[in-house]
């Protein structure tokens, strides 16, 4: 007998994040009724082409929603200490609720102790170790952007969390760990997979919701996907052979039209065909990447509100 699967449905990042950041807009509104400012400065050192769209798209965003944002941009000679003591500058301005160093950093630059020296008030990142012990421990905390914000989506969508197994492909700070503890803390049965990761095939497929944040074009097959899953694609690669164009998007006359304009087109860390078996999927683009941005802005207002002891939503 054919058995008919529900259409896989779309998570439409770009739709969840304008509903964040229209409620957040709101709480700035309530803020500064209060004559609170949330402010937001971001420090991008350097030239990085990539970087520099995702900063001034963060800088615009902040504009939009009424936060008072500042970009700080250091030469790419910029040295450690001279770093340490803007950090020291931005941690002692009353006016900046949040700070954000954007990665990554040039190699001669200690990334690690830059982001130390962030007060862990500020950290609208949530990379300080303050704060990846407050996530651990489920105290109130600022948490890391990306992993938030797909919570966020599962909960928005009533997707359910607890008791379902999560599989997280990826290991990284600022995604994999957060991630596998967020998931945790709603109450998921949590897998971490990361490169060295024997059977990585059997974990996926075991997966109820299946986070993929290991940076390789097309990792996750249908073949490692379990029909009716939902599938978070975190992964954010340029592909520019036409052998993997082929392999992916073969068919996709949009895509295809790009590829041929641009030379290269964009993918997550999921074959598209995959997503056919899924229950949810975020696409890729407009998946993932705005909700980011979209929970940097409410973690910047999270900031304002705990430097001075008002209430926060958990
Ligand atoms: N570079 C890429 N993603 C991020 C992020 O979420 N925060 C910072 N600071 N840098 C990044």
């Amino acid at each position: 007998m054919n058995k008919t699967t529900a259409a896989a449905q779309v998570l439409d990042g770009n739709a969840i994040a304008t509903a964040i950041k229209a409620e957040v807009a709101i709480d700035i509104e309530r803020l500064r009724a209060q004559g609170i400012q949330p402010g937001l400065t971001v420090v991008m050192v350097g030239n990085h082409p990539a970087s520099e769209v995702y900063v001034r798209n963060k800088v615009k965003t902040s504009a939009e929603l009424g936060i008072a944002s500042e970009l700080l941009t250091p030469p790419g000679s910029v040295t450690t200490e001279e770093m340490l003591q803007l950090i020291e500058k931005l941690n002692a301005r009353e006016d900046v609720d949040g700070i954000l160093i954007q990665l990554p950093l040039p190699a001669h630059v200690d990334a690690k102790r830059l982001l130390e020296a962030v007060s862990p008030e500020k950290d609208v990142d949530g990379f300080h170790p303050v704060n990846v012990g407050r996530l651990q421990s489920g105290q109130p905390a600022l948490v890391p952007c990306t992993p938030a914000g797909i919570i966020e989506t599962l909960r928005r969508t009533g997707i359910p969390i607890a008791g379902k197994h999560a599989v997280v492909v990826g290991r990284s700070d600022i995604v994999g760990k957060p991630m596998a503890m967020l998931l945790l803390h709603e109450n998921a049965t949590v897998t971490i997979c990361h490169s060295k990761t024997k059977d990585l095939e059997g974990f996926c497929r075991s997966a109820d919701i299946l986070v993929a944040a290991i940076g390789k074009a097309g990792i996750i097959t249908p073949e490692m996907v379990r029909p009716g899953a939902v599938l978070i694609d975190v992964g954010m690669n340029r592909i520019q052979s036409q052998a993997e164009f082929d392999r992916f998007f073969a068919g996709d006359a949009k895509r295809e039209a790009g590829f041929k304009k641009n030379g290269s087109v964009l993918m997550g860390d999921i074959d598209p065909h995959a997503f056919a078996l899924a229950s949810y999927y975020t696409p890729v683009p407009g998946g993932v990447g705005p909700l980011t941005i979209a929970m940097l802005m409410a973690s910047t207002v999270r900031a304002a509100r705990l430097r001075r002891g008002l209430p926060v939503s958990t």
